[in-house]
């Protein structure tokens, strides 16, 4: 493992496993048995036109939707029950998409209180320097306060709070929303990258360019089912799914 891994055990090859899961709005049964699996170190795409329930698909599993059935494991332990911030300590972590880093404090403000949660005070220095490494141009705008970053780099400052929690399974709720192309391209690398220390992705997107970039395995959902899945060299070929998500 190389050094910048060093303070992330989370390749700890616990598989997420969701069975069957259904969640609601009032009496709205938005998620009608959602089932899906995430391996460690994989990057799976959860594909979707608006209001598929893509966004409700990560709430309901992070504990935070009002009713949900199903089972969602970790590994062999059920969290389907826990709070959200029991699920967040085992490892299952969320990161909205729009702009949910604290404004008003800085860039190293915002990644010490990931730190200051993860980390014994020995190895907070370690942590940070390695959140660093991984997202240099973060590294640049250390003092900066959230509030004015670009849309890119609030990106990466909430990817590497999320990184700073020490997940098992990262949720990435449409991360290349408004975001300019060649910003895209950047946050391909940097996705790969907190794969390859062996955190299991879960990639919501409308944009299926950039999930069939980074994805060897697709769900694609409508009207809170799964439609389709299967790997992504198949699913792409698809007139289906090509028709549906307009690509
Ligand atoms: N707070 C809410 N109250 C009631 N219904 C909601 C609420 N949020 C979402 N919904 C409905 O739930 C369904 C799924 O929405 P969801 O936000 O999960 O879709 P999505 O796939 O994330 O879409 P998008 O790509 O636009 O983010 C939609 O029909 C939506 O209208
Ligand atoms: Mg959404």
């Amino acid at each position: 493992m190389s050094e910048n891994t060093q303070t992330h055990p989370a390749a700890d090859g616990q598989q997420l496993v969701v069975e069957d899961l259904h969640a609601y709005y009032g009496r709205s049964h938005v998620l009608q048995g959602v089932s899906l699996k995430v391996g460690a170190g994989e990057v799976v795409a959860l594909l979707g036109r608006n209001g598929a329930g893509k966004t409700t698909t990560f709430r309901a599993l992070t504990g935070l939707m009002p009713r949900t059935t199903g089972s969602v494991t970790l590994g062999d332990r059920q969290i389907g029950r826990k709070s959200t911030h029991q699920i967040a300590q085992l490892g299952v972590v969320y990161v909205p998409s729009g702009r949910r880093s604290f404004p008003m404090m800085t860039v190293k403000e915002n990644l010490l209180i990931a730190v200051e949660n993860s980390f014994r005070r020995a190895r907070r220095k370690q942590a940070l320097d390695e959140a660093f490494a991984m997202f240099p141009a973060l590294a640049r705008r250390v003092n900066t306060n959230a509030g004015v970053l670009s849309g890119g780099e609030n990106q990466m400052l909430k990817m590497a709070c999320a990184f700073l929690l020490q997940p098992t399974i990262l949720l990435l709720d449409e991360p290349t929303e408004g975001l300019a192309p060649i910003v895209v391209a950047e946050l391909v690398e940097h996705v790969r990258t907190l794969a390859d220390t062996g955190v299991g992705i879960l990639l919501a997107e409308q944009n299926a360019r950039f999930a069939f970039q980074l994805s060897a395995r697709a769900y694609v959902l409508n009207k809170g089912i799964v439609q389709m899945s299967g790997r992504v060299s198949e699913l792409a070929e698809s007139e289906e799914l090509t028709t549906h998500l307009g690509i």
